[in-house]
């Protein structure tokens, strides 16, 4: 297998610091506004939740149904594009994002291209459309980065996975786990993955001993505080998801 070359396959632009659901403490998770201040905020790289509405269009949300971050109602798997279109994705998390709407895989990756940011996809099926989401997200990625560094797709899903695997075969893969089974590697393995990914609390340091000797990157999720950052980062850990890019963005600059 030969992967694309892309931020995350070059040890050298390896990102530390992933403003999680776009950086989801500042702005509402998952939308345009998010990115903007991330890159406002001088943070290179991003994570984001892609889901499929009814129609089969990969959406930015985390939760399979509408109602905590967004004005709508029901589950993202039931509701049409012409729906989700006309959402409200912001006021929930503030008033002042009033009117910031709930963005399509396509208008963030356009976005984050013009704005140089390196992506993380982390495909999210709702129960049952594990492989369509997986193949879907992997097809539509290939697509909107046509030209240029391609983004990291992962997923808690191995079904998901092995379908984005078969979609797009030099397309860089991530393994999600809250807590890495003992066989993590042999899993990464089997679906070409080159990076480990799991809750910042769950991981050993047996682990992390494994993947400095596989030279397997190991990303956690979600920090919040730049004191535990620097603790991982001083484990061996490569890089951190956070809410917090004000906060542990700014701490880790030097780490870089
Ligand atoms: O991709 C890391 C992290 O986002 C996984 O958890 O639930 O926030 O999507 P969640
Ligand atoms: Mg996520």
């Amino acid at each position: 297998m030969i992967l694309a070359r892309t931020g995350w396959t070059d040890p050298r632009t390896f990102p530390r610091i992933v403003a999680h659901r776009c950086g989801g403490a500042l702005a509402p998770e998952n939308t345009l506004a998010g990115l903007r201040l991330a890159a406002q905020l001088g943070i290179g790289a991003v994570e984001f939740d892609a889901m499929l509405s009814a129609d089969g269009t990969p959406w930015l949300i985390h939760d399979d149904t509408l109602e905590r971050t967004t004005g709508g109602a029901g589950r993202v798997c039931g509701s049409h594009d012409a729906d989700l279109r006309r959402l409200d994705a912001g006021s929930r998390h503030h008033p002042s994002f009033s009117g910031e709407p709930l963005p399509t895989l396509a208008a963030a990756a356009a976005l984050c291209r013009q704005l140089g940011l390196t992506v993380n996809v982390e495909i999210k099926p709702a129960p049952g459309f594990e492989a369509l989401t997986g193949e879907t997200v992997a097809r539509h990625a290939l697509e909107l980065w046509r030209g240029a560094a391609l983004p990291l797709l992962s997923s808690f899903s191995e079904a998901a996975l092995r379908a984005a695997r078969g979609a797009a075969p030099q397309m860089p893969l991530g393994r999600l786990w809250e807590r890495p089974p003992a066989d993590w590697r042999q899993r990464l393995g089997e679906i070409g993955a080159i990076a480990l990914h799991c809750a910042a609390g769950q991981i050993g340091d047996d682990v992390l001993a494994e993947a400095r000797a596989a030279k397997v990157p190991v990303l956690c999720y979600t920090v919040n505080d730049p004191s535990e950052a620097d603790r991982l980062f001083a484990r061996g850990v490569s890089a951190v998801f956070t809410d917090r890019i004000d906060r542990v963005g700014a701490a880790s600059v030097d780490f870089a």
